[in-house]
């Protein structure tokens, strides 16, 4: 077996050693901490890990089952999960050498973070490496629904597209229209700032209003009003038990007729069942959605409506961007693995 030099991220602390970090000595591999990757994260992010930890369970592609999960967690001191993995009370007492969780993903409703916490592990979630690529999604899905880019596109890949028409797909006016973002965070801050270059008017809410400033000249509004004003609402906020279906049919019915919604937060943030139903009555001209309420399930009534551009939750989804998620996810587990405080801990 090749032996290995201790590298700065094994401290010898975690790895029980008599000799400090300063004396390169052979190290066995085996004595790297044991970390269960829920799933196989994009390359450059496999050579990382692969050189610093050993790993309780081959990653696999796609989401682990539940008893693949329990076991990979049995014997691991971390863990660097997806959205995907619920991390629940009985995920968290068969680990019992757990120390940190870093979820690849900003948001981490999947996480029992006060049942964690209160056993001393630390969770961690990857903020800012996502906020720009995300932004960028969102506005992909907005000016898809407004100007009906998908149903032009398969107009086009159908064969059946006669040439220019006058009225063909008309669709809505993005530039000098109205936003409104619910939830103000990083990420919302992202969307209106591209939003100045549609010359929108932008309108949010949020529990805290931002310092206006010329370069931000965005409107703070209680929820009702943006709803009402907004031709563009969009949804920037985690999923908590208070913004469970934060868009239900209340809100909808508040919504400027003819207005769209684009998700990319959580899909139950919205309440699936009263979306389908304003958008069959043309309350709503469109939804621009990346996300469900009961991912990967797709409600029946959103299948084939044609003002409806659905993507598979693809906000972060860029390599560049993955990449660094994977690293701060890497960066987040050795710190505390190395009695240091994690640069992304959840509060
Ligand atoms: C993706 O949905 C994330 O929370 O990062
Ligand atoms: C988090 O939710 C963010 O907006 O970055």
């Amino acid at each position: 077996m090749g032996a290995t030099v201790v590298k700065p991220w094994c401290s010898t602390r975690l790895l029980g050693l008599p000799y400090s970090d300063k004396i390169a000595s052979p190290v066995l591999p085996s004595s790297l901490p044991a970390l269960y990757l829920s799933r196989l994260l994009p390359s450059p992010v496999m050579t990382v890990i692969n050189q610093r930890f050993r790993l309780t369970a081959s990653a696999q592609a796609g989401p682990p089952d539940r008893a693949a999960l329990l076991a990979g967690l049995r014997q691991a001191e971390a863990m660097i999960c997806t959205l995907t993995e619920a991390v629940d009370q009985e995920a968290l007492d068969v680990a019992p050498g757990l120390r940190v969780i870093a979820n690849y993903a900003v948001g981490f409703n999947n996480i029992a973070v006060d049942l964690a916490k209160a056993r001393g592990v630390v969770v961690t979630n990857t903020p800012d490496v996502l906020t720009e690529a995300t932004a960028d999604l969102t506005w992909a899905l907005l000016l898809a629904t407004a100007r009906r880019v998908v149903e032009g596109h398969q107009l086009v890949q159908s064969g059946e597209w006669g040439g220019w028409e006058p009225d063909q797909l008309l669709g809505v006016d993005v530039h000098g229209g109205s936003l409104g973002l619910i939830g103000m965070g990083r990420i919302g801050q992202a969307v209106a700032r591209r939003a100045l270059g549609f010359r929108m008017t932008v309108y949010y809410h949020s529990r805290t209003p931002l310092p206006s400033s010329p370069a931000q000249p965005w409107h703070h509004l209680p929820l009702q009003e943006l709803l009402a004003r907004s031709d563009f609402v969009s949804l920037h906020v985690p999923l908590t038990a208070q913004t469970h279906h934060l868009i239900g049919k209340a809100e909808l019915r508040h919504m400027k007729p003819g207005a769209i919604l684009v998700n990319t937060s959580r899909g139950a943030l919205v309440d699936e069942r009263a979306l389908v139903e304003g958008l069959l009555s043309g309350q709503l001209a469109g939804a621009g959605l990346d996300v469900y309420e009961h991912e990967p399930e797709l409600h029946p009534e959103l299948r084939g409506l044609a003002q409806v551009v659905t993507l598979p939750h693809l906000g972060s989804a860029t390599l560049a961007t993955r990449t660094k998620m994977g690293l701060l996810c890497v960066e987040n587990v050795l710190a505390v693995l190395e009695g240091r405080p994690a640069p992304n801990e959840v509060a």
